[in-house]
């Protein structure tokens, strides 16, 4: 039964046709088709899928790094280096924003990994003070672990997300380290969770659409693809855990794509260059502002970290976004 539920949910994602209703919602449909995904360790991406065994030689580089560190006592340093959190200011300029989001501001954090760095929650709330913002948005990885407990995680980002001043409230998607079980409990603090879903806001006849996507990098389905289809006719802000969905997302019209999971490389060489991106494709994209096609992109640097708690040559972010209404040159 469970194996005909994944097989609909992965390969029929479009709402059925008047009269085939499906006793199941998309929402169910999706959690049964990603819980058995986590549940065998089972990765999909767009162009092919991933060995369990993956995220354990990760942990092997990541405990063999930690021991070195340690022994030339880097390791100390490292640590401090990644509570050295950067809130970073940006103006985005859109061309097809409408009018009345021209100054519109988005409070945009990810990959908080908040088991990894206890007390992450209070120093975000410290340096984001007392600011309102008109959108926060969340770009996944809100835990360490790929599997086990959910409710530490979920501890520590309710008082997180109750301290958030946004006007329009709180969005989120799902990173690769999360777990399908933490959308109830992420909707019951206030955050609206878009699980391949899209949310309009308006102001008066304008309107800023929100799409979000599962994650892409480990649980990529035919549903996210058919999410970013909203983008076709309204100015679309994405949400996608990686950037590794550049290429679909601007094809079907995204006006601004903001992702996360590099975490920037994390422990990087000297000038920034990343060792390990964590990415299959796109990987031009691991950090910073970029623009593809008519897209622009951001790639937050994350502000927790993953594996090991320590940071190289790369800062964790807090990201303030502020959209500007780009005036596209006109000809003589
Ligand atoms: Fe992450």
């Amino acid at each position: 039964m469970l194996h005909a539920v994944n097989r609909i949910a992965s390969e029929s994602p479009r709402p059925p046709a008047p009269g085939m209703e499906t006793p199941l919602s998309p929402r169910m449909l999706w959690a049964l088709n990603r819980f058995r995904m986590e549940t065998e360790n089972r990765k999909s991406r767009r162009y092919g899928g991933k060995g369990p065994h993956h995220w354990y030689a990760l942990l092997f580089m990541m405990r063999t790094l930690e021991v070195l560190l340690k022994l030339t006592r880097q390791y100390e340093r490292g640590v401090r280096n990644a509570w050295e959190i950067a809130v970073r200011e940006i103006e985005v300029p859109l061309p097809r924003l409408p009018a009345a989001f021209d100054g519109f501001t988005v409070l945009h954090l990810s990959d908080l990994h908040l088991d990894g760095m206890p007390g992450l929650e209070e120093t975000i709330l410290e340096r984001v003070g007392a600011q309102e913002f008109d959108l926060c948005v969340l770009t996944g990885d809100y835990r360490t672990e790929l599997h086990g407990p959910i409710r530490p995680t979920m501890d520590r980002l309710q008082p997180l997300v109750s301290g958030l001043r946004c006007r329009h409230g709180v969005l989120g998607v799902l990173g690769n380290h999360d777990d399908c079980h933490m959308v109830a409990p992420m909707e019951a603090m206030g955050i609206r969770m878009l699980v391949n879903e899209s949310v309009r806001l308006a102001r008066g006849e304008d309107v800023l659409q929100v799409v979000g996507t599962d994650d892409v990098h480990y649980y990529f389905t035919d549903q996210a693809v058919h999410a970013l289809e909203a983008a076709r006719d309204v100015f679309t802000l994405a949400l996608v855990h990686s950037p590794e969905a550049f290429d679909i997302a601007a094809d079907l019209g995204v006006d601004l794509y903001l992702c996360g999971q590099t975490h920037a490389g994390q422990v990087c060489l000297p000038g920034g260059r990343a060792i390990i991106k964590h990415l299959s494709r796109g990987r031009r994209f691991y950090r910073g502002t970029w623009k593809h096609r008519n897209m622009v992109g951001v790639t937050n640097a994350g502000v927790g970290t993953s594996g090991v708690p320590v940071r190289f040559n790369t800062r964790g972010e807090i990201l303030i976004l502020t959209l500007r209404r780009a005036i596209t040159p006109t000809r003589s």
